[in-house]
């Protein structure tokens, strides 16, 4: 019996599938249909991330050496494939792997730039649940990005601190490094007696023994790898919790505590607590800060590491300002629970947490919102590139994304009137709550959500090439 033409067409995709998946069975190296690419396909940090499967855990279990900078043991990734793996790809920078186990079975791995190419003893089927751990060793490498910026692993004098923004993480532990694959973190550090190692999460153990203390930090809700971080050296800490009720864990290098910063923490209360009522309820549970101090010269960057924004604390400025920590609070709803899906979509984090900044200004009697957005407008900086699209990895970072950014929010709240404008607000981070969203997804959103047709106003002020002649 001939089959019918429809019935023929159908099989023949089963026919391929199987071709591919034996001649792949074996040895699995030439077959690329059983290779997880070496990145996420991110246009702006096409090596950053992987393809092939989506990490849902890192176990960090780490021990470091201040005298000799030293960080050693290992990072176990839990994930689940997306296609029939016979090797995949894992981000890394330097360091030296001594091992590396798949399901507890020793796997075979080779090392290129930036990518660790991992190969299990067996292939992994689709959908397969799988924990790749990585024994490594060494000190880790200070990158400087794209823009000039010095993150990854910045070392100082009684310690070191572990900033991630655009893609320092892989300084420090092997990940999946795009913002589109978020996971929970375990991370358990060793340290010497009289440091402490401040991360994000919640502190869920503190353990001594022979010299050392342990700290055991644990993020549940899932977060991006550039968010993670890790400080370690001679703090104070203070433990308290808001008046509703969220606690907070504050780190301060002594050496940074100015008195402008320290007036600022005072103040993560009443931030959250106003914040909360732009962006609805605060996503996790717990916050605080964490307040390092840099040698000069040595670069970082105030970052919205989850729970615990990070402040760059130098000789001579103060450290955390109160507009800074307005702007990194403000990312624990955009940016964090909310993150973008690639980093061409940064502008929905550092457009929302610039115009947060305005709105913050106004609120305490400093700059009208009209004149943020005047100056924003003036700048002409701001208009080198539409928000949503920078043209190269080392313009992610620069004021259009900020500024021009901002003034999307500034115009929609003008065309949609006041109210359903800050329904709006609210409305996003639910939208997204704990996962991932495009430009794409926020102008589907605005119109889904208001029932109007806001295509001229995002032609113009979001993807618009030429400045208008008039705010
Ligand atoms: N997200 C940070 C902020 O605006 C900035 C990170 C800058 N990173 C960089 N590589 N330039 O709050
Ligand atoms: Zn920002």
């Amino acid at each position: 019996r001939r089959w019918p033409r429809a019935a023929r067409l159908a099989l023949l995709p089963l026919l391929l599938t199987c071709c591919l998946s034996c001649t792949g069975g074996g040895s699995g190296g030439a077959d690329p249909s059983v290779a997880g690419a070496p990145g996420a396909g991110d246009r702006l940090f096409p090596e950053a991330g992987n393809g092939g499967y989506d990490v849902t855990h890192y176990g960090l279990d780490l021990s470091y050496d201040p005298a000799s900078g030293r960080l050693s043991g290992s990072t176990a990734v839990t994930a689940t494939a997306t296609q029939r793996l016979a090797r995949f790809d894992l981000d890394l920078s330097g360091l030296t792997v001594a091992s590396v186990a798949v399901g507890g079975r020793p796997a075979t791995f080779s090392r290129a730039g930036d990518e660790l190419t991992v190969r299990p003893a067996r292939p992994l089927a689709r959908g397969a649940r799988f924990t790749a751990t990585v024994a490594y060793a060494g000190v880790p490498a200070t990158l400087t990005d794209p823009d000039g910026s010095k993150e990854g692993w910045l070392r100082t004098s009684d310690g070191a601190v572990a900033l991630g923004e655009p893609v320092g993480a892989m300084a420090w532990f092997p990940c999946d490094n795009h913002p589109s694959d978020k996971a929970a973190f375990d991370l358990t550090v060793s340290v010497p007696n009289g440091l402490t190692a401040v991360s994000n999460g919640e502190l869920a153990a503190t353990t001594r023994a022979g010299g050392r203390s342990v700290f055991h930090w644990r993020t549940s809700r899932p977060m991006a790898t550039y968010l993670a971080t890790l400080a370690i050296g001679h703090f104070t800490v203070s433990r308290s919790a808001t008046p509703g009720g969220l606690p907070l864990y504050t780190a301060v290098d002594p050496r940074s505590d100015d008195p402008e910063t320290a007036a600022a923490l005072r103040r993560i209360p009443e931030i959250l607590d106003w914040e909360s009522g732009l962006f609805g309820p605060y996503p996790f549970a717990s916050s605080g800060a964490i307040v390092a101090h840099l040698p000069s010269g040595e670069g970082g960057y105030a970052l919205e590491t989850q729970n615990r924004p990070f402040f760059p604390g130098a000789d001579g400025p103060p450290a955390a300002p109160l507009s800074t920590l307005v702007h990194e609070m403000s990312h624990q709803w955009v940016g964090d629970s909310v993150t973008p899906r690639s980093w061409q979509d940064i502008w929905l984090n550092e457009g929302f947490a610039t115009y947060t900044e305005w709105l913050w200004a106004a609120h305490e009697g400093g700059d009208s919102l009209d004149t943020s957005a005047a100056a924003a407008f003036g700048d002409s900086a701001a208009w080198a590139f539409p928000p949503a699209s920078p043209p190269t990895a080392a313009d992610v970072f620069a004021p259009p994304v900020y500024r021009r950014g901002a003034l999307v929010l500034y115009e929609l709240r003008r065309t949609l009137g006041d109210s359903t404008f800050f329904r709006l607000l609210r409305a996003w981070p639910a939208e997204h709550r704990y996962g991932n969203a495009s430009t794409a997804d926020f102008t589907a959103f605005c119109h889904r959500f208001t029932g109007r047709d806001l295509t001229p106003l995002f032609r113009t002020w979001l993807y618009g090439t030429s400045k208008p002649a008039q705010l």
